[in-house]
């Protein structure tokens, strides 16, 4: 008999527009791997709150997003691709496994502390069991493999703690899932702040994906590169972060090694080096901001995958959630 198929699963919230972080960190290494793997593709909508947000344009980004995964190679009819909250066994599960991972744990989360520090002002307790709920997320589908940037590697690990120490409990309930990093694009940082992650919160240097050429020609145009008095297109991460980033950028779309891009730049400069980044971001994102334009038009497609893909992850979800409740003692009916 064929080996079942590995799964594989990740999420995105849909707190902004989806950005090139997100598109080199996470999705780009998704769509290929659809014939190797089982996959799993949701919008972690419940996971935007904890942050406030205005309900219009959550519910309306909920929808684009959907419409920008399909367009970035995730075919539906080979990946269930579903909304957080279209599976209530996420918030359910989380609810049990709060019970079994600890405070201090919590405190550690570097994405707690940073987001603390920018939400002072509603310090609420979702921000702080976020990698909690996370961990429902990839543990209910007893996922293998969960492919993300490397700003949730953390979670990713303490999922695996909260899945031992619950295995170790009650015996082999969870998949012990590995965090899937890519080589190049992990780590994304802002084209004016290129110390910081790109993110939607510094929009002046976050390259959307919908953006139009004329957008990422100016956003790469001010993109900041070095006070260095050398023009020169070098890569050393220490002292020429910018430059860096913009050539970690252009690698992982063209797939030319940093060698590569030197030779190609040498002698030309920044004037030169900015623009051709611009253009070979542009003719990639093309044709997904086109097609996601298209689908966003087609609303009636869009709700069709995401009631599909609520049945089909509540089908997977809903099994390893009875197995929890069984196992913690929770009283069952007969069938
Ligand atoms: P989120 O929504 O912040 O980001 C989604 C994915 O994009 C990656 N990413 C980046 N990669 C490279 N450079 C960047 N500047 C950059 N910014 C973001 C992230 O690493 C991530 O892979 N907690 C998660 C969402 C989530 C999730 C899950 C992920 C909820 N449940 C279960 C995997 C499995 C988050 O906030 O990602």
């Amino acid at each position: 008999m064929e080996e079942p198929k590995k799964r594989m699963l990740s999420g995105i919230q849909p707190s902004g527009d989806l950005h090139l972080g997100n598109y080199l960190g996470a999705i780009k290494n998704w769509a290929d791997r659809v014939n190797e793997y089982e996959c799993y593709y949701f919008m972690a909508d419940l996971h935007t709150i904890t942050v406030r947000q205005e309900p219009a344009d959550l519910r309306k980004r909920s929808l684009n997003q959907l419409a920008q995964y399909i367009a970035c190679g995730l075919d539906p009819e080979k990946n269930t691709l579903f909304l957080q909250s279209h599976v209530p066994a996420h918030s359910q599960l989380s609810w049990v496994l709060s019970c079994y991972t600890m405070l201090g744990e919590l405190s550690r989360m570097t994405q707690y502390k940073d987001k603390a520090a920018k939400h002072q002002d509603n310090l609420n307790a979702g921000l702080f069991t976020y990698p909690i709920l996370m961990a429902a997320d990839i543990l209910l589908y007893q996922a293998d493999y969960v492919p993300v940037g490397e700003d949730q590697k953390q979670h990713v690990e303490i999922t695996r703690d909260i899945a031992q120490r619950f295995n170790n409990i009650y015996g082999e309930v969870f998949k012990v899932p590995e965090p899937l990093i890519a080589k190049t694009g992990a780590r994304i940082y802002g084209l004016s702040t290129p110390g910081d992650k790109m993110s939607k919160s510094i929009p002046e240097g976050c390259v959307f994906i919908m953006d139009d050429a004329d957008t990422i020609a100016r956003k790469f145009k001010r993109a900041v590169t070095d006070s260095d008095t050398v023009n020169c297109v070098r890569y050393d991460k220490e002292n020429k972060p910018g430059v860096a980033n913009l050539m970690n950028i252009y690698s992982t779309i063209t797939g030319k090694t940093f060698e590569e891009i030197e030779k190609e730049f040498d002698g030309k400069g920044y004037g030169v080096f900015k623009p051709a980044v611009a253009e070979v971001v542009n003719d990639h994102l093309a044709p997904i901001r086109d097609e996601a334009n298209r689908l966003i038009k087609d609303k009636e497609y869009l709700n069709q995958i995401y009631r599909e893909g609520a049945e089909r992850a509540s089908y997977v979800a809903g099994k390893t959630l009875r197995k929890v409740y069984k196992k913690v003692g929770f009283y069952q009916l007969d069938k």
